[in-house]
């Protein structure tokens, strides 16, 4: 049997329940697409959350995060995006909150998280260290294994925000291409759907669980798309497949005047 994970992201929560973003109640948002996201009849194996979780740096977003997760029943893991502050994450998400370099086992697949995170930047950077760990960790276990960060490490076509991707992420990819094993590069940030290889790595980029951002922009621009998740098979022989899934509609539409957040 494959397991099943789940990739939510982007969910940029108010400590207010009724907070609103770009037009958008984003807990309303979330609570809808996770709610679908449930609603399989079997639990899926894990949910993995991409960053930016809370929008207004409040311990009570975390809060209400953290026990939100904790009644899922399922596990689940959460790296930070440059809207979070890492320390309210540590000290309010909990155990959840992952380090700069985790690893997570599951089956037979290994799920490797990165914090990607410059404190005061919109771009996502990883240290020297965080690539000597990650080779170190690659190089002594050859488990089918699935990256997980914020930022994308390569262009997407919206020339706005590959200005805010990984800075470095051309070493993460080479890196990553002298071991087979690597299977996806799984990321948050770009609030639409991306999907492209490199090489023999699939690149994979989810909707937000609020707002979308319209692919191929030049500029800042929203998209009407509803909000949404990443479903991954990932079977014990290394395959993986994939699937966007949103909700049908929603009943907020995102603010289209708007010039960014
Ligand atoms: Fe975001």
């Amino acid at each position: 049997m494959p397991l099943r994970l789940l990739q939510l992201t982007d969910l940029h929560l108010f400590g207010d329940p009724g907070g609103r973003l770009l037009g958008i109640t984003t807990r309303l948002s979330f609570e809808s697409v996770l709610a679908l996201a449930l609603s399989a009849p079997s639990s899926p194996d894990a949910l993995i959350l991409t960053g930016d979780l809370v929008q207004d740096e409040t311990p009570t977003g975390y809060r209400y995060l953290r026990e939100r997760l904790k009644r899922t029943g399922v596990p689940h893991y959460c790296i930070g995006g440059n809207h979070d502050v890492q320390s309210l994450m540590r000290e309010h998400l909990g155990p959840a909150a992952l380090g700069s370099v985790a690893l997570r086992r599951l089956d037979r697949w290994n799920l490797i998280f990165l914090d990607s995170i410059v404190p005061g930047s919109d771009g996502g950077r990883l240290t020297a260290d965080q690539l000597d760990q990650l080779a170190d960790l690659l190089a002594n276990d050859k488990a089918p294994s699935l990256i997980c960060l914020h930022h994308h490490p390569a262009a997407i076509g919206s020339d706005w925000i590959d200005r805010i991707g990984v800075a470095n992420g051309a070493e993460l990819l080479a890196l990553c291409e002298r071991h087979t094993q690597v299977k996806a590069i799984l990321f948050g940030h770009v609030h639409q759907e991306a999907s492209a290889r490199h090489g023999n790595i699939l690149m994979l980029g989810a909707p937000s669980t609020c707002f979308q951002f319209k692919p191929g922009s030049a500029d800042f621009a929203l998209d009407d798309n509803p909000p949404g998740y990443r479903e991954l098979m990932l079977y014990p022989d290394g395959r993986l497949t994939t699937r966007v899934v949103r909700l049908d509609q929603y009943a907020e539409m995102p603010l289209h005047q708007a010039g960014g957040y």
